[in-house]
């Protein structure tokens, strides 16, 4: 009999100690290495954030271009896995698609030598430039389509928004997606990163540690509830519809999609910056239809619900900004992956520089002493 308190979801538990990235949920504010994300979102890309969250601090000049350099180099995939990714179902969601591939590459750099720089740094470069490539692969094999080979003269941003249209992309929103990318990059120990820290803990590569992490984003909890917001604001099809959407929800005691967080009791600062962004995205290319209908609903869950601590979060705008740069549906969850596999990355570096396997209790509920029934004297129930 353990005398530990349980708390469901290991609310308020800490896990473990770690310099990566800080939420005050309280106060709406994000750090990544002590930075506030509002400054990364306006001085900083991507690639410079990734490097900041992996390696502890902003790289030189002559360090971030090495960086992305290398990126470029490695962003191709093997013709195997390629073909591998044709084989799959094209009704099959994408996020399978990507946790698929991302284990294939474990198949083709085995080498596990967690102890060594150079093999860190190779599949930190490894993942970071590969995953987009497979995500806009699997999204141009499902249209029936080669997949489109990396344009090296674009940066990391505008090459993934390329390769998903064939085109080069506007400036803006390649700006705009490369912000997302950063808003995205790093959470403290959400459930895909704890579940990437979980693998990591037992020594095993890190294509698998970024594997079992993207199973676990995919969730309607976590980052699968990009995809429903849309479904919400498609349901409820217009500003008038909104208060009777919410009563119905609340009677019903179902959860709005896009609203409610573990850690921040106000609006998270992240679907701030992404409500700017979007705005920006609509003043040059149009309004979206359903961005009345979300300003109304996030006025209304507010009004309703805020007293409890509910607000928007990450989730609620980033569905409208990447709808309007062309991005389908149900790759919003693939692009949050995209930026996440920095801060995975990030806590997997750490969780090895000084590992001690999870392997927490549990209170049990079951019987004791059964006894066993031969299966002839057992009944039908
Ligand atoms: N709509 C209505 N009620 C809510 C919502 C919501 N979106 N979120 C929380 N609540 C209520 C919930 O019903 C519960 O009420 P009661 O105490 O009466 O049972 C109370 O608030 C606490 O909710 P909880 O589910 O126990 O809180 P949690 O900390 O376990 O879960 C959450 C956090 C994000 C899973 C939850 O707020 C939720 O399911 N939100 C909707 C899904 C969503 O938007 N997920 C994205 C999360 S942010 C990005 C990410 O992690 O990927």
């Amino acid at each position: 009999m353990s005398n530990c308190e349980y708390k469901p979801g290991l609310e308020g538990i800490p896990a473990t100690q770690s310099s990566i990235s800080y939420v005050d949920g309280q106060q709406g504010i994000l750090e990544y290495r002590g930075i506030r994300i509002e400054d990364l979102a306006e001085h900083s890309n991507f690639l410079e954030t990734s490097y900041l969250l992996i390696w502890g601090e902003l790289p030189s000049a002559t360090e971030l271009e090495a960086f992305e350099h290398e990126i470029r180099y490695h962003r191709r995939v093997k013709y195997r896995i390629r073909d591998m990714m044709k084989c799959f179902p094209e009704s099959g969601h994408p996020m399978d698609a990507l946790q698929a591939s991302a284990a294939a590459l474990g198949l083709f750099y085995s080498r596990r030598a967690l102890d060594d720089p150079t093999y860190i740094r190779a599949a930190v470069v490894r993942l970071l430039a590969k995953i987009p490539t497979m995500v806009a692969a699997f999204q141009n094999i499902r249209k029936g389509n080669d997949p489109v080979r990396p344009w090296d003269d674009l940066n990391y941003a505008a090459n993934f928004l390329y390769m998903l249209n064939e085109r080069e992309p506007d400036q803006l929103a390649a700006h705009v997606f490369d912000v997302c990318l950063t808003l995205h990059a790093e959470h403290t120990i959400n459930a895909s990163t704890f579940s990437a820290m979980v693998t990591a803990s037992t020594l095993t590569d890190p294509y698998a540690v970024v594997a079992s992490a993207v199973g676990t984003l995919a969730g309607p909890l976590h980052g699968g509830a990009n995809e429903e917001v849309i479904q919400t604001l498609e349901e409820i099809g217009s500003v008038e519809n909104v208060d009777a959407y919410l009563e119905n929800c609340l009677q019903r005691k179902s959860k709005i999609m896009g609203f409610g967080h573990r850690v921040y009791k106000v609006k998270d600062p992240r679907a701030t910056i992404l409500q700017k962004l979007a705005e920006q995205l609509f003043e040059k290319f149009g309004r979206d239809e359903y961005y009345d209908i979300a300003v109304a609903l996030e006025k209304a869950v507010t009004e309703k619900l805020g007293n409890r601590g509910i607000y928007a979060n990450v989730d609620f705008y980033s569905g409208l900004v990447y709808r309007k740069l062309g991005i389908p549906t149900d790759l919003f969850t693939p692009v949050f992956a995209i930026a996440r596999v920095a801060g995975w990355l990030a806590h997997w570096k750490e969780q090895v520089e000084e590992n001690r396997i999870f392997r927490p209790t549990q209170i049990y509920t079951g019987p004791h002493d059964f006894q066993y029934i031969p299966i002839d004297q057992r009944r039908d129930f």
